[in-house]
């Protein structure tokens, strides 16, 4: 069975890749899920904020060291969160990178130009086989434009392209206007892959205290929707490969992803919920209704039911409302 796949230009044993998340912390976790058969991770963001606290620290403990006089060596690692700092960020990729034989990916999430550039640069020196840009922009100025929105994500990837050699993915939520019209742009402007879609954190309060609180549940299979129908319209459509995130439970998943034209599937919150050897698992399965189905190889499914596949492709555009006219109200007023 030919489970390979070509992902960011990057050779796969096959399609399923370990998304960003704590399992993908340290190197014990990367590699078991190396173990587990994963065919590459991709790391936790390493988000600009956490450098730039961790440069505030720094300067301020070097600062105090060079006016107190001997033992200056003293000051240099005692920061709070140093080992999960930048500079542990970056040391876990570097020995990631020497202990698995998988890509190790790693992912940024910055805010100025100069941080995507730069904090890019020090991903790639590290050693990231390739690199996600996690991008998420909340264009909390109402004056601000789709056009404006769109034009700040491709200035972004830009600035990174224009100073990395290493594969460059973006990874994309779902919330654009015209998402079609954002992928193509970030494709010609040189993404050499697009993940869809992201997941966030959701702001909500506590009554009690009122306080802010940031809530992120797990992911249910219910949440294919989204990226299926925008890889099923992308696939074969954009020159950047086509990686699939969100709702992955079981290899069923995996297998839908690819048949609309996935050329990688991630998944995070299986693996959280079972443990990274669920990995072996998804891989088996996949592999077993291959098998079963007379299929020789990943490639021989992959895009089977893309839009240009389809006889009607408004059948998976207009899928929600059809089953809520022909099948969900119905339902609901018979019972
Ligand atoms: C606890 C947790 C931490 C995550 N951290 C990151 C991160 O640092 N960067 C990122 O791009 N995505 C992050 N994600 C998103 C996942 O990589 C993934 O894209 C998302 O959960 C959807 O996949 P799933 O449905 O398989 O969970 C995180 C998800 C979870 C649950």
């Amino acid at each position: 069975m030919d489970m390979a796949t070509r992902y960011l230009g990057l050779q796969l044993a096959h399609p399923i890749i370990a998304s960003a998340s704590p399992l993908t912390r340290t190197v014990d976790g990367i590699r078991a899920l190396e173990d587990a058969g994963a065919a590459a991770v991709v790391m936790p963001s390493l988000f600009e904020e956490q450098v730039r606290a961790e440069d505030t620290a720094y300067a301020m403990y070097t600062e105090h060291g060079s006016f107190s006089q001997s033992e200056a060596g003293s000051y240099f690692p005692e920061m709070p969160d140093y080992d999960s700092g930048v500079s542990g960020h970056l040391d876990t990729l570097r020995r990631a990178v020497a202990a698995v034989d998988i890509p190790v990916i790693a992912s940024l999430n910055a805010v100025t130009l100069e941080g995507w550039a730069s904090y890019a640069a020090r991903l790639e020196q590290a050693g990231a086989a390739a690199l996600e840009l996690n991008m998420y922009f909340i264009p909390a100025d109402a004056t601000m434009s789709g056009r404006d929105v769109e034009a700040h994500y491709v200035a972004a990837l830009r600035a990174v392209k224009s100073t990395v050699n290493i594969p460059i993915a973006v990874k994309l939520s779902p919330y654009f206007s015209a998402i079609g019209h954002m992928a193509l742009e970030l494709s010609e402007s040189g993404a050499d892959g697009l993940v869809l879609f992201n997941r966030f954190y959701q702001p909500d309060f506590d009554l009690a205290t009122l306080a802010v609180k940031a809530d992120l549940k797990l992911s249910s299979s219910h949440e294919t929707g989204p990226p299926l129908l925008w890889i099923s319209m992308l696939a074969g459509r954009v020159k950047a490969s086509l990686g699939a995130t969100s709702g992955v439970e079981t290899a069923e998943q995996v297998i839908k992803y690819l048949l609309v034209g996935a050329d990688a599937v991630m998944t995070t919150s299986a693996l959280l919920r079972h443990g990274p050897g669920y990995m072996r698992t998804l891989v088996r399965g996949l592999a077993t209704w291959l098998e079963e189905n007379g299929h020789p190889s990943v490639s021989a499914i992959r895009g089977l039911k893309g839009v240009d596949q389809q006889d009607n492709a408004g059948e998976l555009l207009r899928a929600q409302y059809m089953h809520l006219l022909t099948d969900y109200v119905p339902r609901l007023l018979a019972s």
